[in-house]
């Protein structure tokens, strides 16, 4: 399928890595030039070259904190004055820590409320002027599976990304009539180095190998393997393209069959 995005112009955030590499690199193949951006400089620069390498594409890398509001601002204006604008925004982020519930401070909620919803706020806030002024657009607000079914011990996702999914639906409604549609993507388990890092937080905290602690995630996943970040891409892909012109709203996990609910 001809996804036509050449021409177009993307910003995916968090990027030098994980799901946000895997994303950006795809949107490329498909012909997008592309602004990436996270904090470790020489990693998003190596990440920006990887890709140009693969793909030709035009990459902008800037190094940004998405904690940071001032930076995302310098973000996007320098995205938009090399590219002329943005058509799609990837708001990714880093996640936000593990943890039991009666061992997080104030000073944890406040971080991953700064990490996880603000820098969707302020990203779509940046970039939405000028897709408003286009008449075209596409937020993709990257998620987790754990807005469909909380995730044991991820309590500070489990509860602050269900914001980032009411603030989507709720600018689908909005922006609808500027054909700009917003969809949210909810990766389950996905072979990216966050999920060593889980895995490994999981064998310490109960005591038991690596290996053990893997093989209980993969337990719970039908499929019976985890995923690969280029399996979200394709999606992202496709609900950045023209073909996905008439589907908004939606919150789409891929999963490899993980939430038990049948919606
Ligand atoms: N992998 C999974 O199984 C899975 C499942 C569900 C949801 N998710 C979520 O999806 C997101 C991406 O996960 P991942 O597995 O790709 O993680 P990852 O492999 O750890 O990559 C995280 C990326 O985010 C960047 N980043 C982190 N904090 C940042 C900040 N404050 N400002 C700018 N960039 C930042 C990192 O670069 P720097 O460190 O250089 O900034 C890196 O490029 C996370 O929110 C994660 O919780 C992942």
């Amino acid at each position: 399928m001809d996804l036509d995005l050449a021409g177009k112009r993307a910003l995916v955030a968090a990027a030098s890595r994980g799901l946000g590499k895997a994303i950006a690199l795809r949107l490329a193949e498909e012909g997008a030039s592309l602004a990436i951006c996270a904090r470790d400089a020489e990693r998003l620069e190596k990440a920006a070259e990887e890709i140009r390498q693969r793909t030709g594409a035009e990459v902008l890398a800037v190094p940004t904190d998405l904690t940071d509001y001032e930076q995302i601002k310098r973000l996007v204006r320098r995205a938009e004055e090399h590219f002329g604008g943005v058509d799609i925004l990837v708001a990714n982020a880093g996640g936000p820590p593990p943890g039991p519930f009666l061992e997080l401070s104030d000073e944890q909620w406040q971080a991953a409320f700064q990490l996880t919803l603000m820098s969707a706020v302020r990203l779509a806030r940046e970039v939405l002027p000028g897709m408003i002024a286009r008449r075209w657009g596409r937020l993709i607000f990257s998620t987790s599976v754990s807005v469909k079914q909380p995730i044991e011990s991820l309590i500070l996702s489990n509860s602050l990304r269900l914001a980032v999914i009411g603030l989507a639906k709720s600018l689908a409604n909005e922006l609808a009539k500027y054909n700009i549609t917003v969809n949210s993507v909810c990766p389950g388990p996905t072979a990216t180095d966050r999920m060593k890092g889980l895995i490994t937080a999981q064998a310490e905290r109960q005591g038991i190998s690596y290996e053990e602690a893997e093989r209980a995630w993969l337990s719970d996943i039908p499929m019976g393997r985890l995923g690969r970040p280029e399996e979200l891409a394709a999606l992202v892909a496709f609900l950045a393209s023209e073909r996905a012109g008439y589907l908004t709203g939606t919150a789409i996990q891929v999963d490899g069959g993980s939430v038990r609910f049948p919606l």
